[in-house]
């Protein structure tokens, strides 16, 4: 079935996006986690590096799966990537407009078509907004982040038990 590439900022990587790529590792051969830049996202927090470091180490225990940070278009990383396919994961009905429109230029642009994954149920409301957001103020994430990160992300906000 060939590899896909899983585009995203994953500013930071959740659980939510790690559940995409195992879900996607039972359809694909294999999966690129490609981090990059979301235009319409000017307020992330992450570093470029962090971000690679920490979706790495949500994934280091997973084979078939490899992490690299893209610059520039999505359809430009699928071709240097060589794989056939982007794969998305869907939380709700305001994922899907996004996505869909996002899917329909990469594939008129690029000719890359995109996947859809529904995101399981009980992840739904994991976003990396509200991650950051809890992050900032010292508040727990550990339940919505993978627990190899949890010590990367608390490099960077130190949780208020700690400050
Ligand atoms: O995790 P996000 O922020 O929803 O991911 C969005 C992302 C990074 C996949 C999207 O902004 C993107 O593809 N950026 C690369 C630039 C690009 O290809 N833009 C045209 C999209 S149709």
């Amino acid at each position: 079935m060939g590899t896909v590439l899983y585009p995203g900022s994953f500013d930071p990587f959740h659980l939510g996006h790690l559940d995409v790529v195992e879900q996607a590792l039972h359809l694909f051969d294999g999966v690129v986690v490609a981090v990059m830049h979301n235009p319409d996202k000017p307020t992330g927090v992450l570093g470029t590096s962090l971000r690679v470091d920490i979706a790495r180490a949500a994934c280091a225990h997973l084979g078939r799966v490899t992490v690299e940070p893209f610059p520039g278009l999505a359809v430009e990383a699928a071709r240097s990537a060589g794989v056939a396919a982007i794969v998305k994961g869907l939380r709700n009905t305001g994922d899907f407009e996004v996505e869909q429109q996002m899917a329909h230029t990469n594939l008129a642009v690029g000719g890359v078509p995109t996947v859809y994954v529904p995101c399981r149920a009980d992840y739904s409301h994991i976003s990396s907004r509200f991650i950051r957001d809890i992050a900032q103020h010292g508040g727990d994430v550990s339940s919505m982040i993978p627990s190899a990160t949890v010590s990367l992300l608390a490099a960077q906000f130190p949780p208020r038990s700690a400050r």
